[in-house]
């Protein structure tokens, strides 16, 4: 076992637990103050509290911190901070779960709050059968890289984050990617 780093007296400030459909809109809220380019994609927040079929869907866990009531102020809602789990449907085993959408609201970032709920995380994962935890990281992002690094996450290797933009003007008469998609698939006769 790698060694974890213990909690600060702030985490005494906020508990962590597993969110349930009521926490959908707190969720959204916490979403925004995401970094991830995907973060404005919609997505049916239903379907992780039981909406679907367990055997067949990918199990999502998110965890929050949670502010005691008398420590919430001004903020909207009591959760200042979000881990998700991502684990195979119910039944298949998850060897590997994956981290996404780490988030904590700026007001709270650097009282140990995203390192409370990955601790929490890593501790509940080997009871949900899982044996490695695996994330994502953009490599600028020197806050998060530091944060994982901390917990004991190494580097398996670096990925390339691909994009292309349908809208490229078309230079010295090449077809643009779109062009060139059509033109492939148009029958000629
Ligand atoms: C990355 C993020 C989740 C960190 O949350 P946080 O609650 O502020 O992090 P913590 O306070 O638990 O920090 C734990 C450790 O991470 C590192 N860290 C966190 N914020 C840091 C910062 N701004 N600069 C340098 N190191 C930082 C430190 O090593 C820190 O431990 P230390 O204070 O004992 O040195 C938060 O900045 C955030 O929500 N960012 C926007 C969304 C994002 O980028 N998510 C990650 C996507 S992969």
């Amino acid at each position: 076992m790698h060694p974890v780093p213990q909690p600060t007296p702030d985490a005494t400030l906020f508990s962590i637990r597993l969110a349930d459909a009521d926490d959908i809109a707190a969720i959204d809220w916490l979403d925004t103050f995401g970094g991830s380019p995907h973060r404005n994609l919609s997505r049916y927040m239903t379907q992780y509290f039981g909406s679907v079929d367990p055997s067949i869907h990918e199990r999502n866990l998110i965890y929050l911190a949670e502010l005691r009531p008398d420590a919430a102020g001004e903020l909207p809602y009591r959760a200042i901070g979000k881990v998700e789990l991502l684990l195979a449907p119910a039944g298949t085993p998850s060897e590997v779960g994956y981290i996404k959408r780490v988030v904590v609201h700026p007001a709270w970032r650097k009282h140990h709050v995203a390192q409370a709920i990955l601790r929490h995380v890593i501790a509940a994962a080997p009871d949900l059968g899982v044996q490695y935890l695996d994330l994502h990281v953009w490599e600028g992002n020197a806050p998060a890289v530091r944060l994982y690094e901390a917990l004991g996450f190494a580097e398996r290797h670096r990925e390339l984050y691909l994009r292309l933009d349908l809208d490229t003007p078309a230079k010295d008469g090449a077809l643009s990617p779109l062009e060139r998609i059509v033109a492939h698939d148009t029958p000629t006769s």
